[in-house]
């Protein structure tokens, strides 16, 4: 039985669309990261507020999470945005929390991005995790055209699945 997860934080919405994208085609169950305080609606703002947290690599506080169950999923799906060419915060702060209980486990890392591509985000959230869990190849989709990337989405859903690079 296909028993996978997917984990994103979204704040405009891209990653969100791509994540249940994912989610629907792996028969994965959904779970949405919160900031403990979220950012600011206004563009500008948000990046006001992120650029130091990213440059720092700063651990923003997120929403404390009931009900999820790591150990039940084999395959995790984790999503972010590209911000500043690494993840979101509130990602890394997750991903930190949660390094312990993904060991065994298989992790495929997507984001979309605004035209940066990849950059850091691959290699910073691999190197959070370490050698314990098996690290599949992370996958960039672009922000803007992502309601248009579906089968993308799926086959990168579907590769995941088995096991693919
Ligand atoms: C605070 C902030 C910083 C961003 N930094 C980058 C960046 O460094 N490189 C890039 O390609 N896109 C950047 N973007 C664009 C987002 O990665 C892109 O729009 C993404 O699809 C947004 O995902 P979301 O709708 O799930 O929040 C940034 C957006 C925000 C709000």
């Amino acid at each position: 039985m296909n028993k996978s997860i997917v984990i994103y934080y979204s704040w405009s919405g891209n990653t969100r669309f791509a994540a249940e994208t994912i989610a629907k085609k792996a028969g994965a169950a959904l779970f949405e990261i919160k900031a403990e305080t979220p950012y600011n609606s206004d563009f500008n703002k948000c990046c006001d507020e992120a650029k130091p947290e990213c440059y720092g690599k700063k651990l923003r506080p997120i929403m404390p999470v009931s009900g999820l169950d790591l150990a039940k999923y084999d395959v995790v799906f984790v999503g972010t945005p590209n911000w500043w060419g690494t993840m979101a915060p509130p990602v890394r702060t997750w991903v930190t929390q949660n390094k312990d209980a993904l060991k065994g486990k298989t992790v495929c890392l997507f984001q979309t991005h605004g035209g940066g591509g990849m950059q850091r985000v691959g290699r910073e959230f691999a190197e959070i995790i370490g050698d314990t869990a098996k690290v599949l190849p992370p996958k960039a989709f672009g922000g803007s055209s992502i309601k248009s990337s579906v089968a993308a989405l799926e086959a990168f859903a579907a590769e995941r699945i088995a096991g693919k690079q």
